[in-house]
């Protein structure tokens, strides 16, 4: 399981008093000098965090793999056009919400995933969507031609109880066999932190996990080089 770092937060941080510090792109560098295998943003329609510039030096600089969260918008697809991202993540969008909410409803939006899809590939992007661990998501998923999945995990990661958290567990189970026999590629986040990947790494066939806040704000108490290599060896080790 490989395990990507989410940076949005420190954009966040940075953008609170609109100053130039603390600059999310060296962060990215020294994530990847301290062992992250890639580097995820997500570019807002509302710019609230990562800016354009961001994105546009991360891609020229980072020596690992740009991934581009994104909602499937005309403005924000021609900017990955060009940005070309080593993957690009369609992800819903709502402008009130505090971070992403959920994933995307596949089945009924399937004409403009399959668009945004095309042109996507039409530069050379390989595109993963952002889904809920269901059976009929995945399907659609993989008939508009999607590379990857990732499939949401938040309602593991603020399950109330063990049982609720096991059934969602084997629900993602049954999701990942699916999505690797179509021959998905199959990444997960959303909400992972130092406590439940001990458990979610146990789950066979995930490629990557994207965690941003957990490891964020543990580099916050004890540094950046701390966090990452505490992650990385719960996810290696449990
Ligand atoms: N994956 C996706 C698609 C997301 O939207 C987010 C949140 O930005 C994450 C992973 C990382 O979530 P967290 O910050 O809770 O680790």
């Amino acid at each position: 399981m490989k395990f990507s770092l989410n940076i949005d937060h420190v954009a966040t941080l940075r953008n609170a008093r609109g100053e130039k510090h603390p600059n999310p792109v060296t962060f990215a560098l020294l994530a990847e000098k301290f062992g992250v295998d890639g580097i995820v943003v997500h570019l807002r329609e509302d710019r609230r965090h990562i800016n354009d510039s961001d994105v546009f030096l991360l891609k020229e600089l980072l020596t690992t793999k740009l991934d581009l969260e994104m909602a499937a918008t005309d403005e924000i697809i021609t900017i990955a056009c060009e940005v070309k991202p080593e993957l690009a993540t369609i992800v819903p969008e709502k402008r009130r919400e505090l971070t992403t909410e959920g994933g995307l409803n596949v089945v009924d939006n399937l004409e403009t995933l399959r668009n945004a899809i095309n042109r996507l590939h039409s530069a050379n992007i390989p595109v993963s969507l952002f889904i809920e661990p269901e059976i009929n998501q995945i399907d659609a998923a993989s008939s508009i031609n999607t590379d990857f999945i990732e499939i949401h995990t938040g309602i593991f990661a603020n399950s109330k109880s063990e049982d609720e958290m096991y059934d969602e567990m084997e629900k993602i189970r049954l999701a990942v066999k699916h999505a690797k026999k179509l021959q998905l590629g199959v990444n997960a986040g959303h909400g992972l932190d130092y406590l439940n990947i001990k458990e979610f790494r146990q789950i066979e066939g995930i490629d990557e996990v994207s965690i941003g806040h957990a490891v964020i704000a543990r580099s916050v108490f004890f540094g950046l080089e701390e966090a990452i290599h505490t992650m990385r060896n719960l996810i290696k080790n449990g």
